[in-house]
């Protein structure tokens, strides 16, 4: 709804843009008419830090305030209440279901929960030292040629197929990537476990022993992913959905999220935050050493898991995870010494002025490898988990691009290159 103007000056014209506000009262400058009511003028915004790419329904992150909602139901009722495949619907679809249509979407995604025998040969190609998010990235481009990926989205059956087919298969992918790794055979799901269960079930079970889901490792695990089911615009989301906007299918848009993720700076910082712990560990746990790193300007070293783009405070999402890691270490009965770092770390840095100037808090990636860990999930693996978990919100913001009828992402640039000059033949090259 437009509710008030904004006024540009340039080069001796006023130009009037409509400001649109959101739900919960944010302002938006809509800009859609400012290039060909100006002959020509853009705006530039590297890393997008003012820029609304779509107006969306999905999730709403209030970043100063710390808030996180799902299709408007807080985060934390969610974590508490709610399941990963149920968060799912809700992302996907916009409501909570009732009973009779979830029991179909459980029973429909169980259905879908194996893959193409043909799949495995394209595993055996990969080395077994691959990155298991290089594997997933590629085995999920890869579904496309063995199961017809939507790029029509108007008939909602063969839409509805895809996604249940997406949420069944894409667990199995990521679990093989693991096994691989490891040199165990590849195993799919069993009908009886939940969708958390089945992906327990098949990331640990070994061919010589039936595998008994810890139900402590289940809900921990649930509710990591339901954390991280979606952020709205962020890196691989955008990614997804720009990729989509081209109307490329969703298993194609979803192989480019998984790469996008895979980065230090966004999803890959899980297995980044382990790495550093470890680090701090092996070097006699000397956590000022670090923290002044971090503020070393010359020094390119990062507290992983530290600071947001978007959360200028506390990550809600952290919170819960903070509390979870010590609950589920506790319940499992595990004394991890790099969680006592991570805590020792995180005071230190809440306590220092660099770190509070800047309004750098702990991301939802701080504490997730602790708990990850403590259920024996390996470190390269972490990544992996995050997919797993975001999956829903890709497939969400997919639909919500596709339905929208938005048009191709293609941002425009600004020009600071050499202006025109001459083709200079070599032997006349200074
Ligand atoms: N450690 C030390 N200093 C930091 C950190 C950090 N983790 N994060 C930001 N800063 C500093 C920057 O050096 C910069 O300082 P300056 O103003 O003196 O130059 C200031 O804080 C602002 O940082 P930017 O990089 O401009 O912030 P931006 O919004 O671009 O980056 C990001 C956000 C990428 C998450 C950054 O905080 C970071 O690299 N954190 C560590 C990696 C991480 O944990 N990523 C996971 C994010 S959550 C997710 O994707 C799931």
């Amino acid at each position: 709804m437009t509710t008030d103007k904004a006024y540009l000056k340039i080069n001796n014209q006023e130009v009037e843009l409509p400001v649109e506000t959101g739900t919960e009262g944010e302002q938006a400058i809509d800009i859609k008419t400012l290039r060909a009511s100006t002959g020509g003028i853009v705006t530039v915004d590297p890393g997008y830090k003012n820029t609304a790419s779509t107006r969306s329904k999905i999730t709403y992150l209030n970043g100063e305030a710390g808030i996180l909602r799902y299709r408007g139901y807080p985060i934390e009722e969610l974590a508490d209440k709610s399941t990963f495949t149920e968060v799912a619907y809700l992302l996907i679809y916009g409501e909570l279901p009732d009973k009779k249509t979830f029991d179909k979407f459980v029973a429909d995604i169980k259905d879908k929960s194996f893959v193409n025998e043909e799949m495995k040969n394209i595993i055996d190609g990969f080395p077994r030292s691959a990155h298991p998010m290089g594997i997933l990235s590629s085995l999920t481009g890869a579904m496309t040629a063995f199961y017809r990926d939507v790029t029509d989205i108007s008939n909602k059956e063969v839409l509805y197929n895809t996604i249940v087919r997406t949420l069944g298969k894409f667990p199995i992918l990521g679990a093989w990537a693991m096994r691989k790794r490891n040199g165990w055979p590849l195993t799919y799901a069993d009908s009886r476990l939940s969708y958390v269960g089945n992906i327990l079930k098949m990331m640990f079970e070994k061919p010589m022993e039936p595998y008994q889901v810890n139900p402590v490792a289940e809900r921990a695990l649930d509710k990591l992913l339901i954390l991280h089911a979606d952020h709205e615009q962020n890196c691989s989301t955008s990614t997804v959905r720009l990729i989509g906007s081209s109307h490329a299918g969703l298993y194609a848009s979803i192989s480019g999220g998984v790469s996008a993720l895979w980065g230090p700076l966004h999803g890959g910082a899980n297995q980044a935050v382990l790495e550093m712990l470890e680090q701090i560990r092996a070097d006699g746990g000397n956590v000022k050493k670090y923290i002044d790193k971090a503020k070393d300007k010359n020094d390119p070293f990062r507290l992983m898991g530290f600071g947001h783009r978007v959360y200028k405070n506390f990550d809600p999402r952290a919170r819960i995870i903070k509390k979870s890691a010590d609950e589920v270490l506790a319940e499992l009965g595990v004394d991890d010494p790099l969680l006592d770092i991570a805590k020792e770390l995180e005071q230190a840095a809440l306590n220092d002025e660099y770190f509070q100037a800047r309004k750098l808090y702990p991301n939802v990636d701080f504490y997730s490898g602790i708990i990850y860990r403590a259920l024996g999930i390996p470190v390269e693996m972490f990544t992996v988990m995050f997919a797993i978990g975001r999956l829903p919100g890709w497939i969400a913001q997919w639909k919500e691009m596709r339905e929208n009828k938005e048009p191709i992402g293609r941002p425009r640039q600004l020009y600071v290159g050499p202006a025109e000059r001459h083709y200079v033949p070599m032997e006349n090259r200074k």
